[in-house]
């Protein structure tokens, strides 16, 4: 009959919803009472009693769960006092009305100080099960910072490429490996399996099963071994419907613990493989527009051009590459193309597409060494001028949607060294068959389902 206790802790999570309902419901009426005729004199005990009862069955499933889930005191301490407070005071109030129910002022701030309690617990409740951050885990980070609520978010494990060798191997990798994949449920306020993996004292103090960590023997650690259990074992860690740590990661908590489990030993006085240490390396990331040590363009300058019809902007605030768009400026033609002398080598996005350019235009551009996406749609382009592009060193998206552009002519472009992509929606090429070149072809040739809405005029 062991299994009754832990069972009935665990329905805690049900009754509580029923107190917080029903005695609310007791302290609405006793706000809503007349002075004079009080309607509400026979509901009101009734409501306390049941209230109390199921406060006092929460309480005491509560405590086994306490009990039996490996809480600590610290973490259900608050909580728990709170919920037997209000067991006590909705229990006077019950009886207090019994004796003499009529509402006067002192009784409503009683039942207020109840309603008080009754939230606080519910809220230290909550905290427990969800995590101190619930409620502000979802505000937006600005406001969160604003409310000084320090977001705790570890990262997975990232070594330096210099200097590793001097990092702890404990304190620099693995700590941060259990960080990302372990604490949420061995830490000092919620200790499954009595464990807490926080810092080195707790993993060297074990869990409920005694040491975890064999020193040089990974596979008689638990550290270790319950990692490598097939998923389903109901002892594999952590959880199998929990984030599963990566295989490097693994390899690394083995190979510290067959190295000696040692607090202070390096990396590099350790003989872990070069190979399992690079796959933590940050991988470095490429900038999607060119790196440029040219100047700034004048505000001056940009204004001017904007005069013109130019829609024109920064790509990034502290970047000096441009935008360039003729959007607004239908009318361009070639020889406006001088308009943008000043700045053609700062341009990084030009959109020409339908204006009145025309297919030489891209003739011109090779001076335009960092344009790296460029927008022709809708240009009387049919083919050589692509050539030009090859002297465009940066490029990467290429949108030639709606121009004349075929199969043949796109192979100019074949063997580029920087060019991603090519849109030709809407070109003879589109309906051609497709060849393989350097770059990806985006010819469109899906056919969309026919939505309702596509035929609404709005
Ligand atoms: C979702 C919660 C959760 C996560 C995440 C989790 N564990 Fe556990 N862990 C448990 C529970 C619950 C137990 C107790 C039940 C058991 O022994 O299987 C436990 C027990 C253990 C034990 C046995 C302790 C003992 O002495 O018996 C070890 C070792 C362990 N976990 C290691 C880990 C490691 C290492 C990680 C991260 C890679 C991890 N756990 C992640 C929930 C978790």
């Amino acid at each position: 009959m062991d299994f009754l206790l832990p069972l009935f802790g665990r329905f805690h999570p049900l009754f509580v919803h029923l107190p917080i309902g029903i005695l609310f419901f007791a302290v609405l009426l006793i706000f809503l009472s007349k002075k004079k005729k009080n309607n509400f004199s026979q509901v009101i005990p009734i409501a306390f009693l049941t209230g109390t009862v199921f406060a006092f069955l929460s309480a005491i499933s509560g405590f086994f769960q306490y009990q039996h889930e490996g809480y600590t005191w610290e973490t259900v301490r608050i909580h728990l006092i709170l919920g037997w407070c209000t067991v006590a005071l909705s229990a006077w109030l019950y009886f207090s009305f019994r004796s003499k129910p009529d509402v006067t002022k002192i009784r409503k701030i009683q039942s207020g100080g109840l309603l008080l309690i009754l939230i606080l617990t519910g809220h230290f409740g909550g905290n427990i099960t969800h995590g101190d951050d619930y409620l502000f885990e979802v505000l937006p980070s600005g406001l969160q910072t604003f409310l000084g609520i320090e977001i705790e978010q570890s990262k997975p494990l990232e070594l330096p490429t210099e200097n590793w060798e001097e990092l702890a191997f404990y304190e620099g990798a693995i700590q941060p490996i259990l960080n990302h994949n372990c604490i949420s449920c061995h830490n000092p306020k919620n200790m499954k399996g009595e464990l807490d993996l926080t810092s080195s004292e707790g993993l060297l103090g074990g869990g409920e099963g005694g040491k975890i960590v064999n020193q040089g023997n990974a596979e008689n650690s638990k550290l270790f071994s319950r990692l490598i259990l097939p998923k389903e074992d109901e002892e594999h860690m952590p959880p199998k419907e929990k984030r599963q740590p990566r295989k490097a990661e693994i390899e690394l908590i083995k190979a510290w613990i067959e190295n000696g489990g040692s607090m202070d030993q390096t990396l590099g006085d350790s003989k872990v493989s070069t190979s399992l240490i690079s796959q933590f390396f940050a991988k470095e990331k490429i900038p999607f527009y060119p790196k440029t040590t040219l100047q700034g363009i004048s505000s001056d300058t940009l204004s001017k051009l904007r005069e013109k019809g130019f829609f024109i902007e920064n790509i990034a605030l502290d970047n000096p590459l441009l935008r360039v768009s003729c959007i607004n400026f239908p009318a361009f033609e070639d020889k406006d193309w001088e308009l943008l002398n000043s700045v053609s080598e700062h341009i990084a996005y030009l959109d020409l597409s339908d204006s009145k350019a025309s297919a030489s235009i891209l003739d011109s551009l090779g001076s335009s060494s960092n344009i790296t996406v460029l927008k022709v749609n809708g240009l009387e382009i049919t083919g050589e001028n692509l050539f030009s592009l090859k002297n465009c060193q940066n490029l990467k998206l290429l949108y030639l949607n709606s121009t004349d552009v075929t199969m043949e002519s796109l192979s100019l472009l074949d063997g580029h060294p920087t060019l991603e992509k090519v849109y030709v929606f809407k070109t003879p090429a589109s309906s051609q068959e497709k060849k393989n070149f350097s770059f990806e072809l985006e010819t469109g040739d899906y056919l969309l389902p026919k939505l309702a809405t596509d035929t609404i005029v709005y």
